[in-house]
């Protein structure tokens, strides 16, 4: 018998997390491999909100976040450290998803060592390097020096296509997210205690309409995140409104936000929210309002109406299925289309109807078998 492969999953924000959690529970279930998790901890808190709900305890935890991080020190230093988790794991394969920083150093120093990177969530594309900045550049990078590419939808894959890799290399798996949201909201089912620290505000805002609000991009920082503010500041002033915003922990979200945010009655400004609490929040909202690549794919999966502050979008599915709405982030066009759901019914719900056009929640299973291939393949 062979001896199973050793896969070195790397990540090191929350998206990444939720995504990888449920790879990492079919490649330990599975006898063929030998998962080893290595977490940079570009994010620190909002990672460990993922690691202790999903039961992951890392091998390898390079600590690296630090207060208002940049780019360049922080790729920098995702480099060097990752390269020598590889040197000292030498592992057959190694798994990065989506676009983050640590994903495509995690890819870089994969390659400087000639080990094949296996890139989940693969494919995406706005087609401007500048939206989203810098994960449009980011996942390019990781298309090029990726051995299997893992794509979520027809979409992606054909974005793929396009850029001349070969159709033997892409596959169309589904987004993982979905089976992470499948694994929470059965969790939570099971168990409400999971998700029952948002009751105060649910009975604060009884009778009133719910609006979940997210945002983080490094685009939108500045003048966006200001003009974001001021909208939620009008649609709040509405009285038959709430807004309950888990701010995101990169401070050139909160300065903004607490300025302009703080001590309204209709908003509540809270803390990021651990997943299954946020999978609580998407299904008592009545509209999401967000810039998040995770929050468009989980919404249309449970019919939220999503209105997307971003002037593209990599994931143009939600659209199409009619659940999600490119909004932009200019205060009045926000508000005139946040207003449009809450007055009119019939276009409320003209997109309030659930699809799943990034998965069906088996996507996991369907890269371990992939992976299992591709090393079978080679033996
Ligand atoms: C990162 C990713 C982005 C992803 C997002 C998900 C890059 C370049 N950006 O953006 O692609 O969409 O995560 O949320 O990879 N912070 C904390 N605690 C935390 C997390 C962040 O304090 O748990 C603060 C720190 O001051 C940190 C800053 O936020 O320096 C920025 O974090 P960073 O990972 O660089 O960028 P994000 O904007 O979170
Ligand atoms: N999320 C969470 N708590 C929050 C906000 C978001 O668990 O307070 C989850 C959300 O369900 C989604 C993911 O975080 O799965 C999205 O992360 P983020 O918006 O930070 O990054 P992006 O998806 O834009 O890369």
């Amino acid at each position: 018998m062979t001896s199973p492969a050793r896969i070195l999953v790397v990540f090191g924000t929350r998206p990444e997390a939720i995504k990888l959690f449920p790879l990492v529970a079919a490649l330990k279930a599975d006898p063929r491999f030998v998962p080893v998790v290595c977490v940079s901890a570009q994010h620190r808190q909002m990672l460990d909100q993922v690691l202790e709900i999903a039961g992951i305890v890392p091998d390898h935890d390079l600590d690296l976040m630090r207060p208002d991080q940049c780019l360049d020190a922080l790729t920098a230093a995702l480099l060097t450290e990752l390269g020598k988790v590889m040197d000292s794991e030498k592992p057959d394969r190694v798994v990065v998803q989506g676009d983050t920083a640590t994903a495509m150093a995690g890819a870089l120093a994969a390659y400087y060592r000639k080990i094949p990177v296996d890139h989940v969530e693969a494919g995406l594309r706005s087609g401007n390097i500048y939206h989203p900045w810098p994960e449009e550049v980011n996942r390019k990078i990781i298309g090029a020096i990726a051995s299997l590419h893992f794509a979520p939808t027809e979409v992606s894959a054909a974005a793929l296509l396009a850029e001349n890799v070969p159709a033997s290399r892409v596959h169309v798996t589904g987004n993982t997210v979905i089976d992470a949201l499948e694994w929470v909201t059965a969790r939570i089912a099971a168990d409400p205690s999971l998700a029952a620290g948002l009751a105060e505000l649910e009975r604060r805002f009884a009778g009133k309409r719910i609006i979940g609000v997210t945002t983080h991009r490094r685009e939108n920082f500045g003048g966006g995140m200001e003009a974001i503010a001021e909208a939620i500041r009008q649609i709040a002033a509405r009285t038959d409104v709430a807004v309950i915003f888990p701010v995101h922990l990169n401070p050139n979200v909160r300065a903004v936000m607490n300025d302009a945010l703080a001590g309204l009655d209709n908003v509540a400004l809270i803390e990021p929210l651990d997943y299954p609490h946020f999978a609580r929040l998407l299904s008592v909202a009545d509209i999401m309002l967000t810039d998040s690549g995770g929050v468009q794919e989980e919404a249309p999966a449970l019919g939220k109406p999503v209105l997307v502050m971003r002037e593209t979008t990599e994931r143009p599915e939600g659209v199409t299925a009619g659940t999600a709405r490119l909004v932009g982030t200019e205060t009045a066009v926000i508000v005139t289309e946040l207003f449009k759901l809450l007055d009119d019914k019939a276009a409320y719900e003209s997109m309030a109807r659930a699809h799943n056009p990034f998965g069906d929640g088996q996507s996991a299973r369907r890269i371990v078998e992939l992976v299992a291939h591709e090393i079978g393949s080679q033996a």
